[in-house]
């Protein structure tokens, strides 16, 4: 989940100065803040990017409103806009994400593998044709019940974009990433395999083969999981509203899962805190192929010094369920 932001005084001191796209936008400072959450002591950095990227070379320009979120410009609501979006390469347009991926990698040198990623054409659509964040997600179920040959079209243009530009990342020297779905808890399983499963499915079918994990994640999810699996992903994104038992069991234990602290957890008192966590390691039971993780991303004015005292936590107590496992050797989340 997010590991920059708000919540960090380092980045609001850069953020001072730089807008976020001028942050994403030059490899230096991208490396920057990718690098700053590791002072916490966490397992992996995630690259500092954001998934509307792709959306401006594809023609789609969008702006981050003071307060209000990302705002596309000209929302999409017909098909002639659809017909002019541009199936971009990730190196024109994107290029300095990967750029990105090279500074920091030479920056890390080893020392914890970086996570790049993209959005799911879901989640990118539904801001597309929404113009923005949105509760009810009408006009993006408009367009999907009332014209499903426009909403495949847009769908299968974002999936080729975001095939390509995971591939790319994965090629720059990303060692995992991880397709967010963050909105798809909006859907019907039956929606969910009619209108978005294909797509999802050409994009981790072949992100798959690259010989890094893959990681699936959406939120509200609970009725997809198994759809979710099908389509792709070593390792299924859990969030906090789902026991992450019974998450595991419905994906299966030949994959590895992510998850999934509730981030609001992070404002309980620290005791409390590291409660919630030990609760989930003792859902996980020390199977192999847990990845701990908040169950969706930390929010603005959360404490660094809760989130410490939980990373910390979950180092020290790791260990101890996976002594008590019963199970077999570890395996790598991809084997
Ligand atoms: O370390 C990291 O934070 C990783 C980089 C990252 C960002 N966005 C940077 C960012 C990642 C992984 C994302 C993913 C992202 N972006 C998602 C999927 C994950 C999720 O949370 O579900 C979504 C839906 C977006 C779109 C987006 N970007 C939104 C809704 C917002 C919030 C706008 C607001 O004002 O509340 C952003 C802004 C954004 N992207 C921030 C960060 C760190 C917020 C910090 C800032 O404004 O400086």
């Amino acid at each position: 989940m997010r590991q920059a932001g708000r919540y960090m005084p380092e980045y609001r001191a850069l953020r001072e100065k730089h807008t976020l796209i001028e942050l994403c936008k030059n490899s230096e400072l991208a490396c920057e803040v990718t690098l700053q959450p590791l002072r916490l002591g966490v397992d992996a950095a995630i690259l500092f990017a954001d998934i509307l990227l792709p959306l401006e070379p594809m023609g789609a320009p969008f702006e981050f409103a003071k307060g209000e979120g990302p705002v596309i410009l000209e929302p999409i609501a017909r098909v002639e806009q659809i017909e002019a979006l541009r199936v971009i390469e990730p190196e024109d347009g994107l290029g300095y994400v990967l750029q990105s991926i090279r500074t920091i990698q030479r920056e890390l040198a080893g020392r914890v593998p970086l996570i790049g990623f993209a959005g799911a054409p879901f989640t990118l659509a539904s801001y597309l044709v929404e113009g923005g964040g949105t509760k009810q997600f009408a006009k993006t179920k408009k367009m999907m019940y009332g014209a499903p040959d426009a909403w495949h079209a847009l769908m299968a243009k974002l999936s080729e974009v975001v095939r390509r530009y995971l591939r790319a990342q994965v090629e720059a020297g990303a060692d995992v990433v991880q397709l967010f779905d963050s909105w798809v808890g909006q859907l019907s399983p039956a929606d969910y395999q009619e209108y978005v499963q294909p797509h999802v499915r050409h994009i981790l079918q072949d992100v798959m083969t690259l010989g890094v994990p893959v990681i699936h994640f959406g939120t509200g999810t609970h009725t997809l999981l198994e759809s979710m699996r099908d389509a792709g992903g070593h390792v299924i994104g859990l969030d906090w509203r789902t026991p992450l038992a019974e998450g595991w069991s419905k994906v299966g234990y030949d994959h590895a899962v992510q998850g999934n602290l509730d981030p609001t957890v992070l404002f309980a008192p620290r005791k409390v805190a590291e409660l919630h966590a030990e609760r989930v390691l003792a859902e996980a039971a020390g199977r192999p192929g847990h990845i701990f993780n908040l169950g969706h991303g930390i929010l603005p004015e959360t404490p660094v010094d809760t989130v410490q005292a939980v990373v910390d936590y979950v180092h020290e107590h790791s260990p101890r369920f996976r002594t008590e496992h019963a199970g077999g050797p570890v395996k790598s989340a991809h084997s």
